[in-house]
């Protein structure tokens, strides 16, 4: 194989990666939302098909990346439709990776017309009710079994101890913890992690291509179905 070339090792493979940050809507004009690019899951969903998995992306307000080459988009808005949108590719798929950043809370409450401002008055507080947790709901209730689930975490302070604590908590069997700083991680190019895995492994993934990353990812996702 020439150089830059991956052997097809997720050839008859189904996989499916969350990408993108979700938006909860307070009215028809505004919502909560995050910083996440979305370039690590589209990385992912391209090396993965490179490698000869079918792949769907379910693309939490992705509309500035292109959709790669070859991939089933499922393009979604809110935490609770990609949940619907993963939950439902993830049927007869063996690794799910969730790069997308799942808001924690939504607005309680949808306002269908515009909030306005009154003359002299307060605004009202804004009341948030929790969000699914769908990596966690995934990892607990295994769809099928020998199902790979990865889930991705930024952290900050103690980077390594709070990886760990998440992946206990989430259930998952990899989690990718990146440090999360000023100029680290949300849509730059460049990006630097360490895989944990539920057995108790770390791989540490230098600083370099999203690309790269995900390559490692997907060979600890292949090594785990073999
Ligand atoms: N995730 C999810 N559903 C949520 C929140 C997060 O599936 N409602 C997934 C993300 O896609 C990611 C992983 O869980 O793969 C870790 O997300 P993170 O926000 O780091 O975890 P939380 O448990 O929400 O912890 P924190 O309180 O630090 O935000
Ligand atoms: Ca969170």
């Amino acid at each position: 194989l020439a150089r830059g070339v991956r052997e097809p090792d997720l050839a008859g493979r189904h996989v499916v990666v969350s990408a993108g940050g979700t938006r909860e809507p307070l009215d028809p004009v505004r919502f909560l939302g995050n910083r996440s690019s979305g370039k690590q899951g589209y990385a992912l969903a391209r090396t993965a098909a490179a490698r000869g998995a079918r792949v769907t992306l379910v693309a939490a307000n992705t509309s500035h990346l292109p959709d790669p080459a070859g991939v089933d988009v499922v393009p979604v808005g809110t935490a609770v439709q990609l949940r619907e949108a993963v939950l439902k590719a993830a049927a007869d798929a063996d690794a799910v990776v969730m790069a997308a950043a799942v808001a924690d809370f939504r607005p309680a409450a949808y306002a269908t017309g515009k909030i306005k401002k009154k003359d002299g008055q307060d605004p009202e507080p804004v009341v948030l009710v929790r969000n699914p947790d769908v990596l966690a709901e995934m990892s607990a209730d295994r769809v099928r079994p020998g199902q790979v689930i990865v889930g991705f975490a930024a952290e900050t302070d103690d980077v390594l101890a709070n990886g760990r604590a998440k992946l206990a908590r989430k259930g998952c069997d990899l989690l990718v913890v990146n440090e999360v700083g000023e100029r680290k991680t949300f849509g730059f190019e460049d990006t630097e992690a360490v895989v944990l895995a539920a057995d108790g492994t770390e791989t540490p993934v230098p600083h370099g291509p999203k690309e790269a990353l995900a390559d490692t990812v997907w060979d600890l996702v292949a090594a785990r179905l073999s």
